[in-house]
Parts: structure tokens; sequence; C-alpha cells
């Protein structure tokens, strides 16, 4: 048990085929309380992810869920808020929401860049400045942010140029926590996935071009869900005690620099 009683805010883990969803999943496996915080959350949701968890854990998990759009300062804070009011304290915040757009760079409008940017690099601010307004004066606290490997190759496999512009301000605001909050006990660090099986790919993929994606990756599959949330679990945990600022590369070696 890497988490046991440590309460943690998932964001983003609506949907039971993401990233978030399983990341939550592995964390009540190991003992976490957890705070599901998503704008697709309502009752019917949280039910469905308390059963499915429950179902593949054995015991039912301790589970809120918390509907919020990160794109709100005011959401944010909201649902930091209601997390620490039911269960007393944060010990970390994971950041798995966002989207993805396979526009081309000129035929992206202003709307769709002002939404990408609003939601993955606004909206990471956002809740990550209202889970800091609790960690700073617990003295700890632990974040990890869900990036891309489009921030780092230059966009080229799923989204556009906004949204791996987005995903390098996700990089650099981690980073940039990382170095403002260490003194402070908080570690901060960021994840870069490359093509995990969501449905995040769902129209935004042809198969032809998934599987000449796949023949480029060293290990010679797509990523899983439970491929990031283990990393995940090892920088939310103690197991990373000195780990802060870093980029974790969840890329099954496709990108190796
Ligand atoms: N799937 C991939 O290939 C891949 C690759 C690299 C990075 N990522 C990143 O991983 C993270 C998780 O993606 P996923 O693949 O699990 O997809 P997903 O669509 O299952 O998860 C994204 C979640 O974010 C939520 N969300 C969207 N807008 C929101 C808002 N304004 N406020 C709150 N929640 C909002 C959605 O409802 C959804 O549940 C994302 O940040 C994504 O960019 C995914």
């Amino acid at each position: 048990m890497l988490l046991e009683n440590k309460v943690c805010m998932i964001v983003g883990a609506a949907s039971l085929r993401g990233i978030g969803y399983a990341t939550a999943e592995l964390f009540a496996r190991h003992g976490a309380r957890i705070a599901v915080v998503d704008i697709s959350v309502n009752d019917i949701v949280t039910d469905e992810i308390r059963r499915s968890i429950a179902q593949n854990i054995g015991r039912d998990p301790h589970l809120i869920g918390i509907k919020c759009d990160i794109q709100s300062a005011a959401d944010c804070a909201h649902a930091v808020s209601e997390a620490v009011k039911t269960f007393g304290t944060l010990d970390c915040l994971v950041n798995c929401a966002g989207i993805v757009r396979a526009t081309p760079m000129l035929s992206i409008a202003e709307a769709e860049y002002d939404l990408m940017l609003g939601i993955n690099l606004k909206g990471s601010f956002n809740i990550c400045k209202s889970a800091l307004e609790i960690f700073k004066p617990l003295g700890k606290g632990s974040i990890v942010n869900l990036a891309s490997v489009a921030a780092q190759r230059g966009g080229g496999l799923v989204g556009g140029a906004h949204y791996a512009a987005s995903k390098g301000g996700v990089v650099s605001l981690t980073r940039t926590i990382a170095r403002e909050f260490g003194p402070s006990g908080i570690r901060a660090n960021v994840i870069c996935p490359s093509m995990i099986e969501t449905s995040m790919l769902d129209g935004n993929l042809s198969p032809e071009k998934f599987n000449e994606i796949v023949a480029g990756v060293p290990l010679q599959r797509a990523g899983l869900p439970t491929d990031v949330a283990g990393a995940c679990l090892f920088l939310a945990s103690d197991l990373a005690a000195y780990v802060t600022g870093t980029t974790l590369d969840v890329n099954g070696g496709s990108h190796i620099h």
C-alpha cells in the first residue's frame, strides 16, 4: 500500500476508459481516499466509477465525485474545498483533464485555440493553484500533471499546434511549481505519454495511422491507461520523495531523447 489514507484528487477521471480513471483505481487499490473531479461528473458517473473500482479491487473505495470545469478558477477553488471538507486534508493532485484536436495550424480558429489553451493550460494553472493554497500551509503535497510527447517532439501524432503548445506550457508550469514550492516541501512532476488507448483517440486517428505509429514504437504496442497510472503512482507516492521538476516519459521508447 503506497498511498494508505492519503487524500488524492484525480482531475479528468470521468471516463472508465481514461488515464484518470485507471489512476483512481490504482490509487484506491493502494489505500488512497479519492476525489474524482471532472466537468462530466454527476451522481450517475460517480456511482459507475465507485462500482467499477469496488469490483476490480474487491472493496468499496472511499470516493467522492465533484463536478468542475477547470477553466474556472472559482470551480477549482470549490472542488478543492469540497475535497478538504469531506476528507479533512489534501495530499496529492493528479491532473489528467484535457482535450485534443487534430486540426492543422492554418485551420485553427481563434475560438478553438482559446478553448484548447483554456482547458489544457489555464485549467492546469487553476487547479494547481487551488491545490497549492492547501499544500503551502501544510508544508507538503505532491502534484502530477499530464502533458504529452507532443510537447517534446512538436506535435505530429494526434494533436495540432495548439495542443502541443498547451502541453509545452504544462511542462513549464510544472517545472516552475517544483522550483517555487520545493522549499515548502511540495513536489511537482509532469508525465509525457505518447499514444495511449483511451477515448481521446476516437475520431482523431485512423486505424492505418494507429498501426503506423505502433510500428515505430520499440515496445511494439500502444500504451494503456494503466501504464500511465503506474507512473502517476510512483510520482505521487513517497517512492519519489526526492523527485521533483522531472518529466517522466511513458512512451514505449518511441521518443528517446
Ligand atoms: N490518450 C493519449 O494518447 C494521450 C497522450 C498524451 C497525453 N494525454 C493526456 O492525458 C490526459 C488524459 O487523457 P485521456 O487519454 O485519459 O482522455 P480522456 O478524454 O479520457 O480524459 C480527459 C478528461 O478530461 C475531462 N475534461 C475535459 N475538459 C474538462 C474541463 N474543462 N474541466 C474538467 N475536466 C475536463 C474530460 O471530461 C475527460 O474525462 C490528457 O491531459 C491528455 O492530453 C493523452
